[in-house]
């Protein structure tokens, strides 16, 4: 497994823990990760709903919040730490600001495009800063849009980007309807983006590393993943049923007890279609009866608060506290492979064993033809570090 490069940042784990919110990915999960090697990241959406004052001061609450999380990471981590930011959020410049002041490695910017982040980066004087800018698409086109629009209007270009298929967890940035029938494979999202990029690549002289997220859950994912360009892998999911998981034992239990069937797409007030684990507060939604709720603030630019069914910030974080009647576990569409809780150092070690097996088996295949070696085979091997038997 090569290290994860990104511009003058060396990940010795090409994994970067996807960030999840509302408070399922904080200071515990993400050290944990950063830890072992990968990018552990925080989770800044509605952050501030971890404090006492939320509701009358959302703003400082969530500029303290992630302050918090940060500052508790770093004391438990030499490791490579990142943020999520929501760019769909109001408070996403003040929470960016935070990130940048508290010097995180790594900015993830999802559910929106960040074409105006350069500008603000200049405006606000934070120039010379190590913190790598990752965007989080769900295709080319959107990549080669921010690419486009940066290198153009800022000559300067993001250091890697995250393309996420419609397989993920959580938001997804498909239309409802790409998300009947047949899915378009990450694999093609990937191996376009990879091409997109390298004109980038090429105009700026740096590698820029395309990153695979959504559905990717084992070693063999990552492999198969890793062999279509990918220079390293986002997961959520995985490191949900880990004890280092910020969430409820309740939460982590849905996962460990949902079945395949049981993970389904919603319709959240967001604007986008979601994935997650079918419970009562689902089908109710689905129904079409509502949770009703009083907005404090408008967390999200795009929230039409007196017409939407239920608060998602409100349902996701009763969710994250475990009171799962009024809320909802998001899942990416392998999250039923769960089958018990475990640390983050043996999912760890899981998905090197399974990546390895994957590897050797292709050298084998290679050296002895397709045939000779079927995909079912048991024989002991001896790889870097592990011991591990091809069964
Ligand atoms: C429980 C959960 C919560 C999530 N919350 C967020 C979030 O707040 N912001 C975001 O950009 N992505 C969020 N995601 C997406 C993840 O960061 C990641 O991209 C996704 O989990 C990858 O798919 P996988 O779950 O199949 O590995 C969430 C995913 C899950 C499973």
């Amino acid at each position: 497994m090569n290290p994860l490069q990104i511009g003058n940042l060396k990940v010795n784990l090409p994994i970067i823990q996807g960030g999840m919110g509302v408070a399922i990915s904080l200071s515990g999960l993400a050290s944990a990760v950063a830890n072992a090697g990968g990018i552990g990241v925080i989770s800044a959406v509605a952050i501030g709903m971890t404090e006492p004052d939320y509701m009358k001061n959302y703003r400082e609450a969530n500029k303290r919040a992630l302050r918090k999380e940060i500052r508790k990471a770093r004391s438990l981590t030499d490791g490579v730490l990142g943020v999520n930011l929501m760019v769909a959020v109001t408070d996403y410049e003040e929470l960016f600001t935070v990130a940048l002041e508290e010097k995180i490695d790594v900015i993830i910017l999802g559910a929106g495009l960040p074409l105006k982040l350069p500008q603000y980066v200049i405006e606000k004087g934070f120039e010379n800063i190590h913190t790598k800018f990752i965007p989080k698409v769900s295709s080319a086109k959107a990549a080669k849009v921010i690419f486009s629009y940066w290198a153009k209007n800022f000559n300067f270009v993001p250091d890697a980007v995250i393309v996420e298929g419609p397989m993920a967890g959580g938001h997804l940035g498909f239309k409802p309807d790409d998300l009947q029938g047949e899915l378009t494979p990450l694999a093609d999202i990937v191996e376009e983006t990879v091409n997109e990029i390298s004109y980038f690549e090429k105009e700026f002289g740096k590698e820029i590393p395309v990153i695979a997220g959504g559905g990717i859950y084992t070693g063999r994912d990552m492999y198969e993943i890793m062999q279509k360009g990918a220079k390293g892998v986002k997961m959520g999911s995985r490191f949900v049923t880990t004890h280092e998981c910020d969430a409820s034992l309740k939460f982590k239990e849905t996962y460990v007890n949902c079945k395949k069937e049981d993970i389904t797409i919603i319709k959240s007030p967001v604007g986008l279609p979601g994935r997650a684990i079918k419970n009562s507060f689902v089908e109710k939604i689905n129904s079409g009866e509502t949770e009703p709720f009083k907005c404090y603030w408008k967390c999200l630019k795009s929230c039409d608060s007196k017409n939407v069914p239920y608060c998602i910030a409100q349902a996701l974080h009763n969710a994250a506290t475990g009171n799962m009647d009024k809320g909802f576990a998001f899942a990416g569409s392998k999250a039923y492979l769960a089958t018990k809780i475990q640390s983050v150092s043996q999912v760890i070690m899981e998905l090197k064993v399974d990546y390895y097996k994957m590897k050797y088996l292709e050298y084998l295949r290679n050296f002895l033809g397709q045939h000779f070696v079927p995909e079912q085979i048991n024989i002991p091997i001896v790889i870097p570090h592990i011991n591990i038997k091809l069964a």
